[in-house]
């Protein structure tokens, strides 16, 4: 398995963006994970297509997207001409599933299936095999720095389990309250790619960068 930081510019310093961003990839992030919020699936809203479109070419990294808005099929087309690699959809946020994910593919990126905390993870069954990665939320979507909600990790792991079941190595990402602290029980418990927010961007970029990224190359 192959692992993966995915920092969140979300807890970034956006007037200083660009430093943030370039401490994450010097220091071996590959990802780059990109939180749109609509204020209607989630409380809060963030940021969308001009900005990921003038990040875009100022990075190597894989731009992991993760769309917190209602009925994203709606921004497919749009997410994919600002330069998103990866596209992650909430399972419940669309009304169907099926034609997202075609359209995502269709549209020449990497499908992602969220789900929120409350969400089982048995409803992904039907899905496991036609998507590129699926998102396990550690913590209810919408806002940055909350703390991990444990029992998401029992998601993780069935997830892991199912997967392995029928020979897939499809990546899970886990996403919200991860640190340095409490990284290797995500890993445990069957997660590849790891978002972390205010863990790498609360204090030096960099440093913060460097120490997750070798706790996951040791694992
Ligand atoms: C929350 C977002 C996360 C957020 C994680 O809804 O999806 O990506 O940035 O932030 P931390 O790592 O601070 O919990
Ligand atoms: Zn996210």
């Amino acid at each position: 398995m192959e692992y993966k930081l995915s920092p969140s510019i979300l807890s970034a310093d956006f007037c200083n963006l660009e430093e943030g961003i370039r401490q994450t990839e010097e220091n071996g992030a590959v990802y780059l994970h990109f939180d749109v919020m609509d204020g209607v699936f989630v409380p809060s809203i963030s940021f969308g297509m001009p900005v990921l479109a003038s990040i875009k070419p100022a990075v190597k990294q894989v731009i992991d997207t993760h769309l917190m808005i209602t009925e994203p099929i709606r921004y497919v087309e749009a997410f994919a001409e600002a330069g998103a690699d990866i596209l992650t959809v909430h399972y419940e946020a669309c009304k169907d599933i099926r034609a997202t994910l075609d359209k995502i593919k269709a549209c020449g990126m990497k499908t992602g299936l969220a789900i929120s905390p409350e969400t089982p993870v048995e409803v992904l069954k039907e899905f496991l095999g036609e998507v590129d990665m699926f998102l396990v939320m550690t913590v209810h979507p919408g806002f940055g720095g909350q703390k991990l909600i444990s029992e998401t990790l029992d998601k993780v792991r069935t997830l892991r389990t199912m997967l392995n079941e029928r020979g897939l190595e499809t990546d899970i990402q886990v996403d919200g309250g991860i640190y340095a602290f409490n990284v290797k029980e995500a890993l445990d418990a069957g997660a590849n790619v790891i978002v972390a927010g205010s863990a790498v961007f609360k204090g030096n970029a960099g440093e913060n960068t460097r120490e997750l990224m070798e706790i996951l190359k040791n694992y």
